[in-house]
């Protein structure tokens, strides 16, 4: 990884100070999302700590098969991966509890080189747990957490050479185009020749799959849908009512991709003291989140317009789940 300017560590003298950015941010964002005429928030503001755990619960979910299919590609194919790039160093995008990228740790390690990984994650206090038990397990590893919302620039640490980027869990597919490509630009122009990119991306497939894996019959992804509302009326002194708003979630062929509401069950207003009133009519809702599922070529394309090229693309045997190995272009 090329050296970067500045360094964007937890560090505890920065905390209030970002704390109070990062409110700022989210009054900003919030405003702008519940005054738009499709009202709309971002998926990051799921990942509060009681989100975080929620969606390790999603994770375990029979419905949800993409963690599951990742999984079993990861342990695959990481042996010839890690042969192939030798990396001594992990940065991890949206890394959460990072348990499937302890495969990529132990097989690091196997071939004699885990210097250090760098997790980035715009949830601290989850990241920051994740942080210290990985210090725990791999003592010999420096860990070096790195609060930062990958939408918006970010530095990184200076790494040891080959840097493995790892970006699971399909979570590329919660950004527009536009974003995952302001993302991934932003990552290939500050790999060196050596540094590749691992992305890992769900697929198109029959609706009714990807339908049920966002709607499960045990209500946890309508419990992940709802806590953003209680997490505004936490943070921000909101007053929704959650028993007022239902969980949505569809597919559209069109757009490829899942769309996560949340639909007011009647007319109301809600009050945020330092926003105003927000009027709901009766079925109007919040989209909070998009899922795109892929094909080969849109992330090739993705790839070729972020100064990227594929090195090897992994399908599942199922072809519900893809892993590739991206490099920068020189
Ligand atoms: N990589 C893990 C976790 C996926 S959940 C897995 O594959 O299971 C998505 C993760 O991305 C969460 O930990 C969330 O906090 C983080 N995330 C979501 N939006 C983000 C953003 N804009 N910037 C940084 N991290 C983000
Ligand atoms: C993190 N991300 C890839 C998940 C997804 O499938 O889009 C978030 C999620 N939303 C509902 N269930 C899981």
């Amino acid at each position: 990884m090329r050296e970067s300017p500045s360094r964007a560590r937890i560090a505890p003298e920065s905390a209030p100070y970002t704390v109070r950015r990062s409110r700022e941010q989210m009054l900003s964002d919030v405003r702008e999302g519940l005054s738009a005429t499709a009202k709309q928030l971002s998926p990051k503001y799921f990942y509060d700590e009681r989100g975080s755990e929620l969606f390790e619960e999603i994770t375990q979910l029979p419905e949800y098969y993409l963690t599951r299919a990742e999984r079993v590609l990861l342990e695959q194919k990481i042996d010839g991966i890690i042969v192939a790039v030798r990396p001594c160093s992990l940065v991890e995008l949206g890394a959460g509890s990072a348990t499937k990228t302890r495969i990529i740790i132990d097989a690091m390690h196997e071939r004699g080189c885990a210097e250090c990984y760098v997790p980035i994650d715009v949830s601290r206090d989850f990241l920051e747990a994740t942080a210290k038990q990985l210090e725990a397990d791999y003592p010999d590893m420096r860990v070096m957490p790195v609060v930062s919302d990958i939408t918006e620039p970010f530095s990184l640490p200076p790494t040891v050479g080959p840097t493995l980027v790892a970006f699971l869990g399909s979570t590329i597919g919660n950004f527009s185009k536009e974003e995952s490509i302001a993302l991934l630009s932003h990552i290939s122009a500050s790999m060196a020749a050596s540094d590749r990119l691992l992305l890992g991306a769900d697929l198109v497939k029959d609706p009714k799959i990807l339908e049920r894996a966002y709607n499960d019959s045990q209500g946890v992804t309508a419990e992940f849908n709802l806590n953003l509302l209680r997490r505004l009326n936490r943070e921000l002194n909101a007053n929704f009512p959650l028993t007022d708003f239902e969980h949505r979630a569809f597919y559209s062929s069109e757009q490829r991709r899942i769309e996560m509401h949340l639909v007011a069950r009647r007319q109301l207003t809600v009050t945020i003291p330092e926003i105003g009133e927000i009027h709901f009519e009766r079925g109007e809702s919040i989209r909070t989140e998009v899922s795109y599922k892929y094909d080969r070529a849109t992330l090739e394309e993705i790839l070729r317009v972020s100064g990227l090229s594929m090195e090897s693309w992994m399908p599942a045997d199922d072809a519900s789940f893809a892993l590739l190995l991206a490099r920068a272009e020189s």
